[in-house]
């Protein structure tokens, strides 16, 4: 018997990753190919004309997945009855602005919208937040819809975490599927702790330790590091726009998982509340190596943590405790 729809809804659907991104759900690759959607698409008025565009397209491409398709500058009517709820839309940071000022802007973005999820979205709905900063949208998209379990709320690193795979797999010279279990730990920012600890490269001859196989830790604490922090500058400065596609691939493995379950063995990094693990404190969203079953994230435990890692984890977690005051001190 055929699935029922799940309502999919892309905020900031008509930017740059929204229109990435939404193809791919629509072709499966979201939620399975055998998973019909119904997509809904929020932006916001200046963007409606480009919205309603986005949606002519869809009909075009003519998926056989895609059940309906909702375009609305109307966040009530964008936010009723989803079922997974993907947050690209933000207000980006522009030259001359002020850190505070922008952090302001997402806040209330963030907050009003935490409401009109709250109060339409269906039971259960699952909450990826893409729209920087990351972590902490999603902190205040918690804290204002608190009927939404914390659980159901998470932030968007897995584009670093594939970053880190992609980095591993050139350097060794290994397809990327045979790389797993590194963990971007802390913020979406450039203060990310990329970490290759537990890493593991699978061959003929059984798993190996990405840190044996590279033999090169200097490499691995200093140019591996800065090169995942830093690679989202490195795509503005080369495509004079910020990384759309990876972000839009990032997106669909991180609901994905989360949904359909992790390989056995294979952990993921998400952003999510944090419950005190690894000393990280509470009432941050960081971004932990998680395992995924049956639609529930649970954070991979009893990794040993050596000083250096110690160290790169704490100065993250710092600076989320930075950023949520300041974006509390936007409420006042
Ligand atoms: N977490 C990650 O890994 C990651 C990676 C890349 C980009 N990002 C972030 O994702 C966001 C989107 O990036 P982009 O390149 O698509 O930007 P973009 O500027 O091309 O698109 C953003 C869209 O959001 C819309 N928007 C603004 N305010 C809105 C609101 N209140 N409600 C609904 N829509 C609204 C804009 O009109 C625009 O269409 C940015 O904040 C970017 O920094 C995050």
């Amino acid at each position: 018997m055929a699935k029922d729809a799940v309502r999919v809804l892309v905020t900031g659907a008509a930017g740059q990753i929204g229109y990435a991104l939404v193809p791919m759900v629509a072709r499966g690759v979201m939620l399975g190919p055998d998973q019909p959607v119904i997509l809904h698409m929020l932006d916001i008025e200046p963007a409606a004309e480009a919205l309603n565009g986005v949606k002519m397209e869809l009909i075009d491409a003519a998926f056989p997945l895609l059940k309906d398709v909702i375009a609305t500058t109307d966040v009530v009517e964008a936010c009723a009855g989803v079922n997974i709820a993907v947050m690209v839309g933000g207000f980006p940071r522009k030259e001359g602005m002020e850190r505070k000022d922008v952090m302001s802007k997402n806040v209330s973005i963030y907050k009003a919208q935490a409401s009109a999820l709250e109060k339409h979205a269906a039971e259960n709905c699952k909450v990826l937040v893409v729209a920087n900063p990351a972590n902490t949208n999603a902190l205040i998209l918690k804290e204002f819809a608190p009927s939404i379990p914390e659980k159901n709320i998470t932030c968007l690193t897995r584009l670093d975490h594939n970053r880190a795979l992609g980095q591993i797999s050139e350097r060794l010279d290994i397809q990327v599927s045979d790389v797993k279990n590194v963990i971007i730990w802390g913020n979406h920012s450039s203060t990310q702790y990329p970490d290759v600890s537990h890493a593991t490269v699978t061959s003929s001859s059984g798993e190996k330790s990405v840190r044996e196989l590279v033999a090169d830790d200097k490499w691995l604490k200093t140019e591996f590091i800065t090169t995942v922090q830093q690679r989202g500058a490195a795509i503005i400065k080369a495509r004079k726009l910020s990384s759309a596609l990876s972000a839009a691939s990032a997106a669909c493995d991180h609901i994905r998982d989360w949904v359909l379950g992790t390989p056995k063995g294979t952990w993921v990094s998400m952003g999510v509340y944090s419950d005190g693990s690894y000393g990280i404190p509470p009432g941050l969203i960081y971004s932990f190596p998680v395992t995924c079953e049956k639609g529930e994230w649970s954070i991979v435990k009893g990794l040993k943590i050596d000083e250096f890692s110690r160290a790169k984890m704490d100065a993250t977690a710092n600076e989320l405790m930075e950023e949520k005051s300041l974006a509390y001190s936007c409420l006042n």
